[in-house]
């Protein structure tokens, strides 16, 4: 009998909150991150619509063919990221599979990982005076 153990680290990720630290602890640790709003969740109450209007993706989805949806899936792709996406529409679902027989330049994926960082969350809520984390300081290990 066979047990297998995987660990999976589920975080919110995309191009704009790429969380490159933590990605890098988890690979020397042996955790495989999965992306929750890997394409930035618009329209939701936790999401936004900065990684769909995103200048660089555009750029790079209309140089290549793709949409938007696929370049910013191929990046979580190409960086090891398991992907929760999420959509209703049949076209989209498909679009969103057809990441696997392209790849983008080396060029491209410095342009996306050069995106300036922003949290996707305040990260209030996992703050407590009676918690192991007091503040935002301390919470949070300075990587945005
Ligand atoms: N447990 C947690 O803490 C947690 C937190 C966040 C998210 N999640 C889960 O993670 C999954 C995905 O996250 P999410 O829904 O927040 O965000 P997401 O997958 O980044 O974005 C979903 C949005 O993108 C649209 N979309 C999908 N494919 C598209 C495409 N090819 N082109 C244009 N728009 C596209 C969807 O619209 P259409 O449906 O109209 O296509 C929907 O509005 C969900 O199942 C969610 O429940 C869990």
């Amino acid at each position: 009998m066979f047990l297998i153990n995987i660990n999976v680290e589920k975080v919110e990720l995309n191009p704009y909150w790429q969380q490159k630290k933590l990605r890098d602890y988890c690979k020397a640790n042996g955790v495989t991150v999965a992306a929750y709003s890997p394409l930035g969740a618009a329209g939701t109450m936790w999401g936004s619509s900065r990684v769909m209007e995103s200048e660089v993706l555009n750029e790079i989805a209309r140089a290549k063919g793709k949409s938007v949806a696929q370049v910013c899936l191929r990046w979580e792709y190409e960086q090891d990221i398991a992907i929760v996406v999420k959509s209703y529409n049949k076209e989209r679902m498909k679009q969103n599979l057809e990441i696997f027989d392209w790849a983008l330049s080396e060029e491209e994926s410095k342009k996306i990982s050069e995106i300036p960082q922003n949290r996707g969350v305040t990260g209030e809520e996992f703050t407590s005076a009676t918690g192991p984390y007091k503040t935002l300081e301390e919470l949070w290990d300075g990587e945005l």
